[in-house]
């Protein structure tokens, strides 16, 4: 029998509070990007949390001992553009050796589903594990997407990071990729007419760019 899908949706106050800034619709651009990477890189401490370490000797000014350090396979961060990027460039302060992938996609706007335009990945991403970015998680079409080109790539351990999602991309998502466990800031009512998520933020890409 399978373990159930892994969702973490951390309920820390200081996350809430720079999400519901990101929320107001008076936010501007700066403001809007900044509290993005912000999110980005608390999440990316609990997306982290399961990472092996290994004691290892060091020498301090006082004495030698054994101290914990990041051992295990290395790591890859995959955003899905063009609004993943904003979170990959925050996560990477953080985690400067990891590799950096982007799969282009955008939304069609009749449709809904994913179109992609763009796929670049590091080679050895079968030994990587997988971060894979992307701000909002609506219909899901696009993570799922995303994550069939990673896999299609070799990649064999992946999770998902959101700022904000929605119960049917997330069941999206886990119905299609089980194995794929879920780190969002926040889970929100559902979808309008037009696919965005309400309450929501707006549009993701179009509010860190400033284009629209
Ligand atoms: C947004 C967002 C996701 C997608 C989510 O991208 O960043 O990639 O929509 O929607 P879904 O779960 O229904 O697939 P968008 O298509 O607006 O492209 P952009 O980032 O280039 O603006
Ligand atoms: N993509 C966005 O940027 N915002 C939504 O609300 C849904 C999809």
């Amino acid at each position: 029998m399978s373990d159930a899908p892994k969702l973490t949706a951390p309920q820390h106050p200081l996350l809430q509070h720079k999400l519901s800034l990101m929320r107001d619709v008076h936010t501007g651009v700066k403001e809007f990007r900044e509290l993005a990477a912000e999110i980005s890189m608390l999440l990316a401490y609990e997306a982290t949390r399961d990472l092996e370490t290994e004691p290892t000797t060091l020498t301090t000014p006082i004495a030698t001992a054994q101290f914990p350090m990041l051992s295990g396979k290395k790591l890859a961060l995959v955003a899905i553009l063009r609004a993943g990027l904003i979170m990959t460039d925050s996560i990477v302060r953080l985690i400067p050796a990891a590799k950096v992938g982007h799969i282009g996609m955008y939304r069609d706007p009749e449709t809904l589903e994913p179109v992609a335009y763009y796929s670049k990945l590091p080679a050895d991403i079968s030994e990587r594990r997988v971060f894979l970015t992307d701000p909002m998680l609506a219909t899901g079409g696009s993570a799922v997407a995303a994550i069939d080109n990673l896999k299609a790539a070799g990649a064999q351990s992946i999770k998902l990071m959101c700022i904000l999602a929605v119960p049917e991309g997330i069941k999206r998502v886990h119905d299609a990729h089980p194995d794929v466990e879920i780190v969002v800031a926040a889970i929100d009512e559902g979808l309008n007419d037009h696919g965005y998520i309400v309450p929501g933020l707006g549009d993701a890409g179009d509010r860190i760019y400033g284009t629209k």
